[in-house]
């Protein structure tokens, strides 16, 4: 395995299972990062956002509607927004029967109980802090629960923790509070801003059809806020022949939902 800090090219890219496994389970659930453990991937990725009550919760959409059965349980509550329900009412919802009839019963898992089974199953995680413009101060709670577990002790600050957001000042502000965590932007910035980014992040995760292997050349050609070589982790690549190509292109980590599928093109861990 690499570390949070370096991927190593000898080994493959870095393949992180993207919501878990969620090609094969439903995303950002228990059952889908235990999917991930089993199929031999240590790197998840979640989405952090934030409940009525103040829980944190791991969901991608700032609705409930797509991935659980809120509009059955309360019909009245449209648009059925995360910011709107209390942690007890999320923990009510089905949120695998979406996926399939195999998955009834999965939840949305706070953030709390997510962070202890990925530490249960010795995983790694890629912590994206979601639509922090809808939740003043997420950045600061996020640390602190992760703190309170254990996740930001020099090892897994090292080896076991990434946080990245499509926010910039997101990302700033987790730089800011904690300078020792390894960071990530989600985005493709012209290779002439690259450098303002090279000054509160690590890394540059774009979405795999806005780059070329002159734009990651130009991201590993800078240093980060860590004074190492920027890295790029790109996102969504479930194809054998797209993962070549970003392969191809140098990226360090490729985000999946299909981790095997990746693996059996590139290689990688
Ligand atoms: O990790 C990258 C990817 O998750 C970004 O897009 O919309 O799936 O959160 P999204
Ligand atoms: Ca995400």
């Amino acid at each position: 395995p690499g570390s949070a800090t370096g991927a190593t090219g000898l080994l493959g890219p870095t393949v992180y299972a993207h919501r878990g496994a969620s090609a094969y389970a439903p995303e950002n659930t228990l059952e889908a990062i235990d999917l991930a453990m089993r199929l031999g991937f240590d790197w998840v990725e979640n989405d952090v956002q934030r409940t009525r009550d103040g829980e944190l919760v791991v969901i991608h959409d700032d609705t409930l509607a797509r991935t659980t059965d809120v509009e059955q349980v309360f019909p009245d509550r449209k648009p059925w927004r995360v910011k709107d329900f209390t942690a007890a009412e999320i923990a009510r919802l089905d949120a695998g029967s979406w996926f399939s009839p195999r998955f009834a019963g999965a939840r949305v898992p706070t953030l709390r109980a997510y962070m202890e089974r990925v530490q249960q199953n010795r995983q790694r995680l890629l912590l994206e802090i979601k639509k922090p413009e809808l939740y003043p101060g997420i950045e600061e709670q996020t640390l602190e629960l992760l703190d309170g577990l254990g996740w930001l002790d020099e090892n897994h600050v090292a080896r076991r923790l990434v946080v990245q957001s499509f926010s910039a000042d997101s990302v700033r502000i987790v730089h800011r509070l904690r300078p020792d965590l390894v960071t990530a932007f989600l985005g493709t910035p012209t290779v002439a801003d690259l450098p303002r980014y090279a000054e509160f992040t690590d890394r540059i995760n774009p979405w795999h059809t806005t780059i070329s292997a002159d734009w990651v050349k130009a991201v590993h050609g800078l240093r980060g806020a860590h004074g190492k070589a920027m890295e790029v982790d790109t996102w969504i690549v479930d194809d054998a022949p797209t993962a070549r190509k970003v392969r191809e292109m140098g990226v360090d980590g490729i985000i999946t939902n299909a981790p095997d599928v990746v693996r059996g093109a590139v290689g990688g861990f």
